[in-house]
This record gives C-alpha cells, sequence and structure tokens, in this order.
C-alpha cells in the first residue's frame, strides 16, 4: 500500500536529474525522496532504446523496492526510450516524465527559429518525432547531441574552458541561423546555464522544464491523494551505480550517500 509520507523516487542516468530533483525540493520540501544517479553507465544519450529501456526498469524496480510512492523520469532520453513501458509494466504506480519542450518554444519564436540541445538518443527518439509533428509545424529546429557534454557535466567541469568552448561550438552555429529560443532537452544541461546565456545573450528565451516537472509532480500528487503530511519529516537518500560526485556542486538537498553497487 502506498502512503502519503511514502518518498518519491527520481532517476537519471547520472546527476543531471538532480536539475529536477532541486524544483521538486523547493516546491515539495516535504517530500522525501530517494535519488538514482545510474553513473556506471552514464551517458544514455548514445545508448539503443532497448538498452535504455532495460535500465528503466531496473531502476524503477529498485526504487520501488524502497517503498516509493511514485517515480519521476528525470531524463529525457529514459522518457523517450521507456516510459510508456514502465506505465504499462506497473499501472498501479504514479509515473512522471519530461520531454524537450517543443510546443512552449515553437509558440514562443519570433524568429520561427528553435534550437534543440539534446542526447542523441532522444533526438531519434519515436516520441520525439511525434513531438515535432504535433507542435512545430512551421518552425525551423535546429538540433544538436551535444556529444560530450554530459561526461564533462558530470566531471563537475561546469565552468572549465573545455565546457566553455564545447557549448560555443554547439551554440554558435544555432545563433548564426537565428535562433531565439533555445530547448535545454537534458536535464544535465541547466547545470551549465550560467555559460549557455553568456554565449547566446538576453535576447534569446532558454526553456528549461524543470519547474515544469516538478508542478506535474505536485498535480500528480494530488490527483493520487499522495501528498505528505505538513508534518513530514522528510529523508532524502542518494544511490549510484558507480561515481558519486561531490553532490554540493549539484544540490543543497540533504541526501544520504548510500552504499554504490551495480545493477545488471
Ligand atoms: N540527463 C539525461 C536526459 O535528460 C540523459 C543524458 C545522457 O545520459 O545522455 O536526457
Amino acid at each position: 500500500m502506498l502512503s502519503n509520507n511514502d518518498p518519491i523516487g527520481v532517476f537519471d542516468s547520472g546527476i543531471g536529474g538532480l536539475s529536477v530533483a532541486n524544483a521538486i525540493f523547493s516546491l515539495l520540501p516535504r517530500e522525501g525522496m530517494h535519488y538514482f544517479a545510474d553513473t556506471g553507465r552514464v551517458p544514455y544519450g548514445p545508448r539503443s532504446r532497448q538498452e535504455i529501456l532495460q535500465f528503466s526498469r531496473q531502476i524503477t524496480q529498485f526504487l520501488l523496492d524502497q517503498g516509493c510512492k511514485m517515480i519521476v523520469v528525470a531524463c529525457n532520453t529514459a522518457t523517450a526510450a521507456a516510459l510508456e513501458d514502465l506505465r504499462s509494466e506497473w499501472p498501479d504506480v504514479p509515473f512522471v516524465g519530461m520531454e524537450p519542450a517543443v510546443k512552449p518554444a515553437a509558440n514562443a519564436t519570433k524568429s520561427g527559429k528553435v534550437g534543440v540541445m539534446a542526447p542523441l538518443s532522444t533526438i531519434q527518439s519515436e516520441r520525439y518525432a511525434q513531438l515535432m509533428n504535433r507542435f512545430a509545424a512551421g518552425v525551423e529546429v535546429i538540433e544538436n547531441p551535444c556529444v560530450g557534454l554530459v561526461p564533462l557535466i558530470e566531471a563537475g567541469q561546469l565552468n572549465t574552458p573545455e565546457t566553455h568552448h564545447l557549448l560555443e561550438d554547439i551554440l554558435h552555429p544555432m545563433l548564426r541561423q537565428q535562433v531565439d529560443t533555445l530547448v535545454i532537452g537534458c536535464t544535465h544541461y541547466p547545470f551549465v546555464l550560467p555559460i549557455i546565456r553568456k554565449i547566446v545573450g538576453d535576447s534569446c528565451q532558454i526553456i528549461d522544464p524543470a519547474p515544469a516537472v516538478a508542478r506535474q509532480v505536485a498535480r500528480r500528487l494530488e490527483q493520487h491523494q499522495l501528498q505528505a503530511s505538513p508534518l513530514n519529516q522528510p529523508s532524502f537518500h542518494f544511490h549510484a551505480s558507480g561515481a558519486v560526485p561531490d553532490l554540493s556542486v549539484f544540490t543543497t538537498i540533504p541526501f544520504q550517500v548510500e552504499n554504490i553497487f551495480t545493477l545488471d
């Protein structure tokens, strides 16, 4: 039986989903959390759908075993590869996923040119193709799979010359093509938002979906009457399948780091 003060399970290929966890924590501070970072197998971007689906199943099972009342797939890539299957395999569990914010971007652009930064497997997914068909008609979308960016962020290189150069290589061609709206299609990228902002300037609108995902979590908890009580004393647990980075670089959530282990 799920109960109100049970924690929320959040997962990502690595620490990227902490950008979503941070938004959930600031909106819903009474909710406890188990965060799973698949740092032993990051990045997911170059992997096949089948592989990402298998990893997502394992992690979901692990989080449910920890007593989680809801699963937040804080990863665009895992959402694209696995969300539908997870929902049909665990029909009683509320899931929240996320996808590149193509719709708000298509509505916001004035130049008619939108940039999408997202991992390759997201850009190549069926789900993304459907998003484009539904919402991006009449808009030119310039995509970049940002190869190499996730590993730099995982390594805590949030403000190094290497990260600057890579982001310039990604963003300058978009700017040359008059992109005025940029979609952050990976939960890792908000951690380099200050550099992105510096490169694209103030006239370009940047869409980070994390706050909207946190609001969706709040709505789903309400629908299922699963909100934590105002007196709940939440606890926060961080699990990883590989290296644990210095969490203070990414979050102020008071996580207890649990044992590191491998899923197979
Ligand atoms: N943070 C992930 C996302 O939102 C995945 C990044 C990766 O592992 O390639 O898509």
